[in-house]
């Protein structure tokens, strides 16, 4: 198994391209589940997520030519509305099949994703909201099965936000018959540009991007003109408290600002000089990072995904923050790997941290739990004095494209061992 080595205590500077977004391309690619006919689209990073989907697409029928963040698929030859179990525990996001599936084809059995490292992640809202679209839900051998002969339009209303819930349910709705309503839908950038890319195939979604969204459903989908995957904001962070972390000067290039304001205020209050442009953002970072306290929230608020990364950052911060993750029970595991680096964090009621800043990290071999976590490690492994080696970075190339090259192009001193 790969490793990642990285000799820590170098300032980051020059310029970084961002990949597009690994969690706005895996619901895209399920989408062309819908259209009989082909779906293309370019900015697609190459990352082994995007691998797993295409392999599930293949394995239901379809077609999937790629090349240089170039995809097509053509579902015209989707026969199969099984996503079996080897091809599901490898990404929980295969969910993200359902809804197309039983909205095309009446029918869809989907192996139950199971819980992974950072919570139980239950798919409760996604079933119940397809059975208010009128479909029958059953369980049957570990696997999700959905029938309706079609999907009628229906209000539904989330208990909590849920990004793969509104997109399965946004997806199919998009070919019930009459009208859906998603109450207390996710706003994710992510949401905003698959209603976007939906509607360029024909449907027809309103309100995407707020807490209510509003879909008339149509008969079918077809073919539309090519769709761009968005730059990945969670990457876009990532570089952002690296730079901060290390008091380095990094140019983000191919990013988009609007996406990142919690996290760019967050980042301001901690001391780091922030300038945005149309599509870029430059992070200065200074001697003294100030401590800021974290609470993790849906959209527009403080990412889950970018609350690893604010902790290494906070490790080495004048003074103690506290960390309130409130979207998965167990999204705190790299902390005990901080701790290994001389970070000095205590955990409370399970979805608290107490980071009390710490002069100085010192390089030590640690463990990927998944794939924020990883990243946290990078930058931890960044700051610290001496050489800390990472293990299971397969949990980082789920998600990150070119991680270490990106950083070494940064003066990082990074490299993987094979
Ligand atoms: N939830 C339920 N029932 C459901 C669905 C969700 O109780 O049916 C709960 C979850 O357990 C969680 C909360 O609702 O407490 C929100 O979870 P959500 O459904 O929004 O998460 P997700 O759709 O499974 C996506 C991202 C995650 C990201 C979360 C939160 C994709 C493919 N995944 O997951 O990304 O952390 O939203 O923003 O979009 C990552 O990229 O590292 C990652 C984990």
């Amino acid at each position: 198994m790969d490793k990642i080595q990285i000799n820590g205590g170098k300032k980051l500077y020059g310029e970084v391209t961002i990949s597009g977004a690994k969690n706005a391309a895996l619901p895209l690619i399920a989408s062309a589940i819908l259209v009989n006919g082909k779906t293309s689209f370019s900015n697609v990073p190459d990352l082994m997520d995007i691998k797993s989907i295409k392999l599930l697409l293949e394995d239901l029928g379809a077609t999937c030519k790629s090349s240089n963040g170039y995809l097509e698929v053509d579902g015209s030859n989707i026969h199969k509305i099984e996503a079996e179990y080897d091809l599901v525990r490898k990404m929980r996001a295969s969910i993200l099949v359902l809804g197309p599936l039983v909205a095309r084809f009446g029918h869809a059995k989907v192996s139950m994703p199971g819980g992974c490292a950072i919570g139980a992640r239950p798919v409760n809202m996604h079933l119940s909201g397809l059975e208010a679209l009128g479909a029958e839900i059953s369980m049957d051998h570990g696997y999700i099965e959905a029938k309706a002969n079609r999907l009628v339009g229906n209000e539904i209303y989330f208990d909590t936000p849920t990004v793969t819930g509104t997109e399965n349910l946004m997806m199919a709705a998009s070919l019930a018959k009459g009208t859906s309503i998603l109450r207390n839908a996710a706003r994710e950038p992510e949401i905003v540009s698959l209603a976007d890319a939906l509607n360029k195939m024909g449907a027809q979604i309103h309100g995407a991007g707020t807490a209510i969204i509003t879909i008339e459903g149509v008969k079918s989908l077809s073919s539309s003109s090519e769709i761009t995957i968005i730059p990945d904001r969670i990457e876009t962070g990532t570089f952002m408290v690296a730079a901060a972390a290390t008091g380095g000067d990094v140019f983000i290039k191919n990013c988009e600002p609007d996406h990142l304001s919690s996290i760019i205020n967050k980042l301001k209050a901690t001391g780091a000089e922030i300038r945005t442009y149309q599509n870029a953002i430059r992070v200065t970072g200074k001697e003294c990072i100030h401590s800021v306290d974290i609470k993790t929230v849906p959209y527009p608020g403080f990412p889950t995904d970018m609350q690893a990364q604010f902790m290494a950052l906070m490790t080495i911060a004048d003074g103690n923050s506290v960390i309130h993750e409130s979207i998965f029970e167990n999204r705190f595991i790299h902390a005990n790997e901080l701790l290994r680096l001389g970070a000095d964090i205590s955990i409370s009621n399970g979805n608290l941290a107490m980071v009390r800043g710490v002069k100085k990290l010192q390089g030590a071999p640690v463990m990927a739990s998944d794939l924020r976590a990883s990243a946290s490690l990078v930058i931890a492994g960044l700051v610290a004095e001496g050489t800390t080696a990472i293990s299971r970075v397969y949990h980082m190339d789920r998600g990150y494209e070119a991680i270490e090259k990106k950083f070494s192009q940064l003066d990082a001193d990074i490299i993987r061992i094979k």
